[in-house]
């Protein structure tokens, strides 16, 4: 199934690097009977990003989880060499692979294999890259992933000028391409990521780190709609 044909509107994405991992399969359960559907799942080498985080042995325990409730799960690989990993996280149950232009600045050759192995993609980019740089060559992905912090840990403080990058994007790209913001988005900034024409919100801390997740998710959801 395309990634066209899953999301609504917009989505709210769960960032499971944010999980309590001792209740993984419990956290995922009580969300996608919230409504969650797309599930963000953080993979970090130790090169790319400082932290080695979660592969695809965590993936793969998952996978029956989402499957039997409709969930999907989107990887965000913060690696280098992405398209070593494309292969091994179809098997564990990824739907979509998101690797980072900073890695790939010719991403034609890695989308056309993502497909070819079933899967959908996308492109993320940091802070430091310009939005226009990545549109220019973004070709005909899913998504492209606006970072608004630098990738490798959860709970970090939002940067600002991601709103303004957000915009730019929107401005640049064909309407059919989503944009995903990852990293420290929480109630005080979804509306305005929202209105600057972003659709897909990660959330990681401003959901997992809360004492209820369900009412999270819920005030989340209705901010977006
Ligand atoms: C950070 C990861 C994010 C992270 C988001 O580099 O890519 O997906 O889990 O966590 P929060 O929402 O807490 O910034
Ligand atoms: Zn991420």
């Amino acid at each position: 199934m395309a990634w066209r044909d899953w999301i609504r509107t917009v989505e709210i994405e769960p960032s499971l690097y944010a999980a309590d991992f001792a209740y993984l399969g419990e956290q995922v359960d009580v969300l996608l009977r919230t409504g969650a559907r797309i599930f963000h799942f953080d993979v970090g080498d130790g090169h790319f990003v400082e932290p080695i985080t979660i592969g695809p042995i965590v993936s793969q325990a998952i996978a029956p989880i989402f499957r039997a409730k409709g969930g999907i799960l989107d990887v965000h690989l913060m690696v280098d060499n992405p398209e070593h990993h494309f292969e091994m996280f179809r098997k564990a149950g990824a739907d979509h692979v998101t690797f980072h232009h900073e890695v790939v600045p010719n991403p034609a050759p890695l989308v056309a294999r993502a497909r070819e192995l079933g899967l959908c993609v996308g492109i993320a980019f940091n802070p430091e890259t310009e939005p226009e740089e990545v549109a220019a060559t973004a070709g005909d992905v899913d998504l492209v992933l606006c970072m608004g912090v630098h990738p490798g840990y959860s709970g970090q403080a939002f940067m600002p000028e991601t709103t303004d990058r957000v915009r730019r994007l929107r401005e640049l790209l064909p309407d059919e391409i989503h944009i995903q913001v990852d990293g420290g988005v929480g109630m005080e900034n979804v509306r305005e990521l929202r209105e600057a024409g972003a659709d897909l919100f990660v959330a990681g801390s401003s959901l997992f780190a809360q004492e209820d997740q369900v009412a999270a998710y819920r005030e989340l959801s209705a901010a977006v709609q």
